[in-house]
């Protein structure tokens, strides 16, 4: 198999369960039986903000652990406001929702979590005000979204990131994912495993649905915020690991494409995709075309924090049961 093949075959699609407890318009109800009408708004024009949450089973410790929960909730929050729409609760109130949930579920296994609020009006007509919303939180058991151990090969996509003036990147607006869903596709269609994603000024931005980190003269730099990123929750937790436990600098600053052929290192991180090493873009090997030595050991200490076995990262993690 190659490298290729391998990391593909390692990304296992999430099924769901018929009979799987949802939280649906503020109650608790089987999967199957939602429905949602046809003329739905958010299904034709996008106008839905979502969040992607995960949670780690620790076998060892028969138990489930529910990771940054509320910054992703707070993040809800921020989308939901650009977008004209209110979330109906506190963030600790969607917590312990989110925790109910998983309980209810009785999963065993690493699941991702999936909220929603929507434009739930059925009606057609583009616009943000004087329409219904809705809310709901579905979870699903979940592997890995991208291959993690090997190393995955990226091009940098010919689509550019929606910009802050037209659509902006750090609200997570379903609509806005169409663009991260050409960049995917083209990527993976094209023989590669993910999409690096340039800002309409030629920048670096990030992943088709991850940050990026590269290592470059002994620092880690990642784009800033103001390049047309999603303001990640992993992002967050791994320039403070990078200054905590490997002692080295994080820069946020915008990067050329160039740059990205000339580091020594190169990760992709979020939720979904954890952290991914990258050992190739545009095929051209970054280092030593191997996973990078500060990436694994990033790697080695994320993957502990998130299954509950690091007490001084106790706090990114709730227990479910
Ligand atoms: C476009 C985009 N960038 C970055 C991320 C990473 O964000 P987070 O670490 O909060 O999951 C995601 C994942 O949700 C994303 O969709």
């Amino acid at each position: 198999m190659g490298v290729e093949t391998k990391a593909k075959a390692a990304v296992k699609k999430p099924v769901v369960h018929p009979n799987t407890w949802v939280f649906f318009e503020g109650e608790y109800a089987r999967y199957n039986d939602v429905r949602l009408g046809l003329m739905t708004h958010a299904l034709h024009y996008g106008t839905a903000v979502f969040e992607g949450i995960r949670a780690y089973w620790n076998d060892k410790k028969s138990q489930l652990f529910l990771l940054e929960a509320a910054a992703h909730y707070d993040r809800m929050k921020r989308s939901a406001n650009v977008m004209r729409m209110t979330l109906p609760y506190s963030t600790e109130e969607l917590v312990n929702f989110t925790l109910e949930l998983l309980r209810r579920n009785e999963f065993r296994s690493d699941v991702y979590v999936r909220p929603l609020l929507y434009t739930s009006s059925e009606e057609i007509g583009v616009r943000l005000h004087n329409l219904d919303r809705s809310f709901f939180i579905y979870a699903v058991p979940f592997g890995k979204y991208v291959e993690v151990d090997a190393g995955i090969r990226c091009m940098v996509s010919t689509w550019r990131r929606v910009p802050d003036q037209s659509l902006p990147a750090r609200a997570k607006i379903t609509g806005s994912y169409a663009q991260a869903a050409l960049a995917k596709s083209e990527a993976v269609e094209g023989g590669f495993d993910e999409a690096i994603v340039l800002a309409i000024d030629g920048h670096v931005s990030e992943g088709s649905a991850e940050n990026l980190f590269m290592l470059k003269d002994g620092a880690f730099v990642t784009p800033p915020v103001t390049d047309d990123i999603l303001e990640g929750v992993t992002r967050q937790l791994l320039i403070k690991v990078i200054k905590d436990e490997l002692n080295l600098d994080v820069l946020e600053r915008s990067i050329d494409r160039t740059e990205l052929y000339t580091c020594d290192e190169l990760l992709l991180c979020g939720t979904g995709a954890q952290i991914s090493p990258v050992i190739e873009v545009d095929r051209r090997p970054i280092g030593d075309g191997k996973v990078g030595e500060f990436t694994q050991e990033l790697q080695n200490i994320y993957f502990s924090a998130v299954r509950g076995d690091t007490p001084k990262y106790k706090d990114w993690t709730i227990p479910v049961y």
